[in-house]
């Protein structure tokens, strides 16, 4: 029986205990009136705790043990882990599970700050390197095989390799010739694939595969950024071909997760992945890439924007308008349109779709775009653009963690070693992190003085 069969099944027939156990509200015993106003009963009736038959996360041997098998079927994987408390724990229980304080680790500077979490536990040193740059729109590129190999071949005590894909922006980088060099020098690929949560069932039409089925050893999902779960909810899988062992796994996961998962969490991720697995949820995803492949040729009649066309996730729209800056871009669809994207850099736009977007979304998108690119528009920009470039480390993460500091004015932090982690978010990306050296173009970032719109003249 499934845990969302089982609780479907207490419910029905009645089957509630007496539970003198947390949570002490007993399945809606008692609810605050303004939580069950917005949250509703159910969410309460759902939410247990690892009593008599509901099993235990830490080390789940019943229904839980049950449903992630049942997952690791559907992923292919050796091994599957659900993660009710998001990909974030994922990605650090995957580096505390392969990562002791003395190995280095060779990590991409677009990582996800989650990585710098697990830095700081895992007590690894990182060897950094920076993914080449599209500058047009402002975005890192794939990582190359080439890169992976001149850094693994000029460091032999890498022991593993942490990579994004896709990207925040959506970017993919080619799983298949990585893997082939993390493996030739013996070095374990975790491959945060958070932003890919769909790729399992739409790898037919958009050419990537799944990461644990293109030789990393580890991925990890978020399902709540584009598969529809409530936030936060994640997966962790196991290549079948790795050596990492589900007990690492599960030993680092429960070092990290809150020893009362949720189950409201849990029976989402049950329903998420069966229906993502379904015929329906099939057509549902194949259905959000042809509303964004017909978005997508529509814009084409637009001669002012242009949509990201790469190795990309096309789900993760990706748009620029020649004539006017993106900033002011975005500040015209919030003002005019109430159209609020993802992010915009300094030169695009992303607009985060995922399975259920409606068309009427895409149309209002699209519609706003029409009107914008007919409009006469002066905006009003300060700032510079910001020069991405490696920090300079004195520190590893974990030494500067546990380094006395001292406050001192920003403006006189040039040259000094940083003490927290500047992360813009999103996209959530660090630019400094602690123990990294802090320089001119930092401060200049940090004291606002990036493109910034301040005005917008409609003529
Ligand atoms: C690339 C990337 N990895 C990991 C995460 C963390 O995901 P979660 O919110 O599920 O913890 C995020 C969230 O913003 C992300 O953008």
């Amino acid at each position: 029986m499934s845990l969302i069969q089982k609780v479907t099944y207490n419910k029905k027939f009645n089957k509630k205990t007496c539970n003198f156990t947390t949570p002490s509200h007993s399945q809606g015993d008692f609810i605050c009136p303004e939580a069950e106003n917005l949250l509703g009963r159910k969410f309460f009736e759902c939410d247990m705790s690892e009593t008599e038959g509901f099993d235990n996360l830490r080390a789940p041997d019943g229904i839980l043990k049950e449903l992630q098998y049942n997952i690791s079927k559907i992923y292919t994987s050796k091994c599957s882990f659900m993660l009710p408390n998001g990909a974030t724990t994922g990605i650090i229980a995957a580096m505390l599970a392969v990562l002791n304080s003395f190995d280095e680790v060779l990590v991409a500077r677009n990582c996800h700050v989650s990585v710098y979490n697990g830095l700081v536990l895992t007590g690894a040193t990182p060897v950094w390197f920076m993914p080449e740059r599209d500058e047009k729109w402002d975005i890192f590129k794939s990582v190359t095989a080439e890169e992976i190999e001149r850094k693994l071949k000029s460091n032999p005590l890498i022991k593993a390799v942490i990579i994004t894909s896709p990207t925040y922006e959506g970017v993919y980088s080619s799983i298949p010739q990585i893997s082939e060099v993390t493996k030739k020098y013996g070095a374990v690929l975790i491959v945060d694939e958070s932003h890919g949560a769909l790729s399992n069932f739409a790898r037919d039409y958009t050419g990537y595969a799944p990461a644990i089925v293109s030789g990393a050893d580890i991925s990890v999902h978020s399902l709540h950024k584009t598969a529809g779960a409530p936030a936060p909810c994640g997966l962790l899988h196991i290549a079948k071909s790795s050596k990492i062992t589900p007990e690492a796994v599960q030993a680092a996961l429960n070092l990290v997760t809150t020893t009362s998962p949720s189950y409201p969490m849990m029976i989402a991720i049950e329903a998420v992945v069966n229906f993502l697995f379904s015929d329906k949820g099939k057509n549902e995803v194949r259905k959000l890439y042809d509303l964004v492949e017909d978005f997508i040729a529509k814009t084409h009649y637009l001669d002012d924007v242009e949509v990201y066309s790469g190795f990309n996730d096309k789900a993760k729209l990706l748009l620029r308008m020649k004539s006017l800056p993106a900033q002011a871009v975005a500040k015209i669809l919030n003002d005019d349109f109430k159209i609020e994207e993802e992010f915009s850099n300094d030169n695009a736009l992303l607009f985060l779709t995922g399975i259920g977007t409606q068309k009427r979304k895409f149309e209002k998108l699209l519609s706003a775009l029409k009107e914008i690119s007919v409009m006469e528009v002066e905006a009003d920009i300060v700032g510079d653009k910001y020069n991405i470039e490696l920090p300079r480390m004195i520190y590893t993460p974990r030494e500067a963690y546990f380094h006395p500091y001292e406050y001192i004015d920003t403006e006189k932090a040039e040259g000094r070693i940083c003490a927290e982690v500047v992360l813009p978010y999103p996209p959530g990306i660090p630019m400094i992190l602690p123990g990294e050296v802090i320089t001119k173009d930092n401060i200049k970032f940090i004291m606002t003085d990036k493109v910034k719109v301040t005005g917008i003249n409609r003529k």
